[in-house]
């Protein structure tokens, strides 16, 4: 086998994941590229750690900021390549970077499905555009005719979903944004194969495998398939919360399965923190936080109210309980105006204001559905060991066992008196 020699190489989606560890292996190679350009859309983030740390040790380590839907952004990154240079070119373009959503043929929408294809599809075309002209330079650089990855080269990540003949993992996740993007991907490689090799640049679509990353894990919802092919009674249903759509097709699906009896218990636990501050934020990340922190629980109640208000019905006697029919919304205490807690480590505004407007919308349930007899309460769970937890940069103190263990203790002697109150998973009361 050839040792991969190669003098520069730009790696899109470089920060975690597959990414990151082409930066690491390529590091560490007995023969170490003289660049190696490492893009990511945030270089100075809480997720760019782990290649800010390589950076430091690295000199011949360059993170450029880059964010592939943006072909303001990839003209940028390129000049900024090509100054780096100075006059030579650039050896290999691996276009990693990508997106995925767990969406069905049922949730699938002309937003997400273009998200996904811009990300996956259009932008490493784009980047192939906007970095050609050093490629072809490599390429004239390097004497002889054959093609190599060391010599001028185009890797697109792709993978086996986008395979037409396989569909690989159907039955565990549909994803057909992803899987369509990826398929057009394995085209346009084909297509730049083609175009390209007059220039001496080779062109490969390449499946890395399946992969323990975030979206390796999200795509195949291993250990939640995993306990459902154990237990009968745990049914997985899909649902995107910020789809008024899906919402209803879960609420219709879960309303059949229970063949005519009510749901007891709905715990609105999906939710979303980024660490902007009062200077970053913006009106989409803003948007998109109250869209998934506080729109989302509301909705949710309106869609599953009939089947609380039947659960509430088929149990006898006046009082409420978790047992009985309840909604919990799972808010932080980083929603208490009057705490403002770990406002020093991270600002996350959006975060906090729609935790906020949680805690209200939780009261506001509390008051309106108390005639149904439906309980509703807001939990904030403790600062876990979760991806959300993790990201300020700190070990959170609690396992998911011992705040998921508390919790259910507190849920479990919840009464009317609790209704519309604010509680830790301890079943502290939290101030507002
Ligand atoms: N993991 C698998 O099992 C698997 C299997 C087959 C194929 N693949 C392919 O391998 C590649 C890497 O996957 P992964 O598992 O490492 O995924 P990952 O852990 O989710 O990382 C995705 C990377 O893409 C970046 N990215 C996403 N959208 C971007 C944008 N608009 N601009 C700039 N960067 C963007 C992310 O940056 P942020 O941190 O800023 O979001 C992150 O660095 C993808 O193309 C994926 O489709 C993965």
């Amino acid at each position: 086998m050839g040792e991969l020699r190669v003098r520069s190489v730009l790696v899109t989606g470089a920060n975690r994941g597959i990414g990151l560890g082409l930066v690491q292996h390529l590091l560490a190679l007995p023969n170490p590229p003289e660049w190696v350009f490492a893009t990511c859309r945030d270089p100075k983030g809480q997720r760019a750690q782990e290649l800010q740390k390589l950076a430091s040790k690295h000199p011949n380590l360059v993170i450029v900021p880059l964010e592939v839907t943006d072909p303001a952004s990839i003209k940028a990154a390129a000049a900024s390549v090509g100054e780096r240079l100075k006059g030579s070119g650039l050896n290999l373009l691996i276009n990693n970077a990508g997106v995925l959503n767990a969406n069905t043929l049922e949730t699938e929408t002309l937003k997400d499905m273009l998200h996904v294809y811009t990300t996956n599809t259009i932008a490493p075309l784009l980047l192939s555009q906007a970095f050609l002209p050093l490629l072809k330079k490599a390429a004239q650089e390097s004497p002889g005719s054959r093609m190599s990855c060391s010599k001028a080269a185009i890797v697109n990540m792709s993978s086996t979903a986008g395979s037409i003949k396989e569909v690989f993992l159907w039955e565990s996740a549909q994803c057909i944004s992803y899987r369509c993007s990826k398929a057009a991907l394995n085209m346009l490689t084909r297509c730049q194969s083609m175009g390209y090799r007059e220039h001496g640049i080779l062109c490969v679509a390449l499946h890395p495998g399946w992969v323990q990353t975030d979206m390796g894990n999200v795509a195949g919802c291993t250990e939640l398939q995993k306990l459902a092919s154990k237990h009968p009674n745990l049914v997985i249903v899909p649902l995107e919360v910020t789809d008024p759509a899906s919402i209803k097709a879960a609420a219709a699906s879960v309303g059949e399965r229970l063949k005519g009896s009510g749901l007891n218990l709905l715990i609105n636990n999906a939710g979303i923190a980024k660490t902007n501050s009062l200077d970053t934020e913006t009106l989409d990340n803003m948007s998109q936080l109250f869209t998934t922190n506080t729109i989302a629980p509301l909705l949710l109640g309106q869609a599953f109210l009939p089947l609380l208000k039947k659960a509430a019905q088929g149990s006898p006697g006046s009082g409420m309980s978790c047992s009985k029919a309840a909604i919990v919304n799972m808010s932080s205490i980083g929603g208490s105006i009057k705490e403002m807690y770990l406002w020093e480590a991270a600002h996350c505004v959006a975060y906090r204001c729609s935790k906020a407007a949680l805690n209200m919308l939780t009261r506001c349930q509390s008051m309106g559905y108390r005639e149904h007899g439906i309980l509703c309460v807001a939990l904030h769970p403790g600062w876990v060991q979760t991806d959300m937890g993790n990201a300020a940069g700190y070990t959170p103190p609690l396992t998911v066992d011992a705040s998921v263990g508390g919790m259910l203790k507190v849920l479990s002697n919840l009464s009317e008196k609790d209704s519309g109150a604010f509680l830790d998973w301890e079943g502290n009361v939290v101030a507002w």
